[in-house]
């Protein structure tokens, strides 16, 4: 009948039996769920904190607006017109003669390594919200003295991430989780984790800004979140932050939206479903922007504290809450879920080229590519205790990659994916991917790819090489 009907026909052929989303609303979550994660709330609120809060919120919308949208489309109608793993996607798209394959397919290689990489440090600050969730719930149960509401976490923390076997621990405890929803396929894995866990962070994240509202001086965090200190936009990292936040948030440029959307049947409006996406992920990093500024600045607290904020700052927080401990369990209960649904489509992206690469079964290439990203991880886990000694340009190891990942690698890839998708691709079958055909909005689309977003990304980065 259509596209996929005659795709599951081709059965021995390299898409036949591709798997696919069950519902158009499965879809939706699974997305959202990858760009749903630790970016919206680990990271939001202490880049936003060290930024400048309400003027950085603001230089972020614009760019998700004008650059993370159009390339969310992009990679959705790349992904769904390759109806491949992420590197034979490419070869699709781009003229068949050698001297356009090779560098094409040599992006798409390094795309698919740095999917792996930022899952490789991402599993280890997951780790570290699971251990906390952990603690709580063992408290919540077996009430102690010095359970983990009282202690004094800053010294606590550190003592935690500088173990030589605790974090690595569970960097492998989560990992293994990935695998584990991963080997279920797309469908019964993916799609059936996000449908039960999305809710449920969704609930979780809006019950705690309620809560961190109605403490005292909570009004302090608001304004911190929205009234603009436009001195800030005077700085040149502020930007650079801004863009590397609207890549990470989203999930960008890393061949996840491209590999999700090549499990999408023809029946989907992409332009509709980016909006949706973008907004959904947008509202949630604004609602867990609420539910953290309040309480930190109702306690007296600083927002600036940058990659600790959320396992430091707000533990303190919760202590001085009534009932701080049952808060502290849904935070850190929301952020692994939130973690989860995230890094299963970061493992996606290799799982999908391993399986048709090498025709491993699923089950084996998510083993394989877990332990081998778990074991790119070791040096993240491992960089504030035993390894506390490497420095790369002044930032502890895990600091360094995810600050190389979000400066550099996720903003290159991203001209790359606007290159590709503006320039290299027929325009009709771009645009015609994109549902775009004969539409208002294929114009400016195709201009911001073309021109706004490689012009804008390519500024920024060449005028931040000196302030990183
Ligand atoms: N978007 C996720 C978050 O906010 C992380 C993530 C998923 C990601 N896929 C990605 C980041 C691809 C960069 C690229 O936590």
């Amino acid at each position: 009948m259509d596209s996929n009907d005659a795709g599951r026909g081709l059965g021995g052929g390299q898409t036949g039996g591709r798997e696919e989303w069950g519902s158009r609303l499965g879809f939706i979550l699974a997305t959202l769920g990858s760009a749903i994660g630790l970016g919206n709330i680990w990271r939001f609120s202490y880049v936003a904190g060290d930024n400048g809060g309400g003027a950085f919120l603001l230089v972020y919308l614009v760019a998700i607006l004008a650059i993370g949208l159009p390339l969310l489309l992009a990679e959705l109608a790349l992904g769904r017109h390759g109806r491949s793993d992420i590197v034979q996607t490419f070869a699709r798209v781009v003229p068949q003669r050698p001297s356009a394959q090779w560098p094409w397919r040599v992006v798409a290689l390094t795309v698919v390594a740095g999917a792996a990489l930022i899952l490789s440090y991402y599993s280890v600050i997951a780790g570290w919200t699971l251990r906390y969730f952990v603690d709580y719930l063992v408290d919540l149960l077996v009430p102690v003295a010095a359970g983990p509401v009282a202690r004094d976490h800053a010294a606590a923390f550190a003592e935690f991430i500088a173990d030589p076997v605790a974090p690595v621990g569970w960097h492998a405890l989560f990992m293994g989780l990935t695998v584990g929803v991963v080997v279920l396929g797309v469908r019964g894995g993916i799609e059936a984790a996000s449908r039960i866990l999305l809710p449920l962070l969704g609930l979780i994240v809006l019950g705690l800004a309620v809560y961190s509202l109605t403490l005292p001086g909570a009004m302090a965090g608001v304004a911190f979140l929205f009234a603009p200190d436009w001195s800030a936009l005077a700085e040149r990292r502020v930007y650079l932050a801004a863009l590397g936040q609207a890549f990470f948030s989203l999930g960008l440029s890393m061949g996840v939206m491209t590999t999700y959307g090549s499990y999408l049947s023809r029946r989907h409006r992409l332009p509709g479903a980016s909006a949706t996406i973008v907004a959904g992920d947008t509202l949630f990093a604004v609602i867990a922007g609420l539910a953290i500024f309040p309480a930190v600045f109702a306690l007296g607290m600083l927002p600036s504290q940058g990659p600790t904020l959320a396992f430091v700052v707000l533990p303190q927080v919760f202590a001085g809450m009534p009932g701080g401990g049952n808060f502290a369990l849904a935070f850190f209960a929301l952020l692994a879920a939130a973690a989860l649904t995230s890094a299963i489509s970061l493992l996606e992206v290799a799982v999908a080229y391993a399986v048709r690469r090498w025709a491993f079964s699923r089950r084996r290439a998510a083993v394989a590519v877990g332990t081998g990203i778990f074991l790119l991880g070791l040096p993240s886990a491992l960089g504030f205790g035993v390894l506390s000694g490497v420095q790369i340009l002044g930032r502890g190891i895990l600091d360094a990659v995810d600050t190389a990942v979000s400066a550099l690698v996720l903003p290159l890839a991203g001209i790359a994916f606007a290159v590709l998708v503006g320039w290299v691709w027929a325009r009709h079958e771009a645009l015609a991917a994109a549902d775009l055909t004969g539409h208002w909005l294929a114009r400016p689309w195709l201009c911001l790819l073309r021109y706004g977003a490689p012009a804008v990304v390519a500024v920024i980065l060449l005028r931040s090489l000196g302030a990183l």
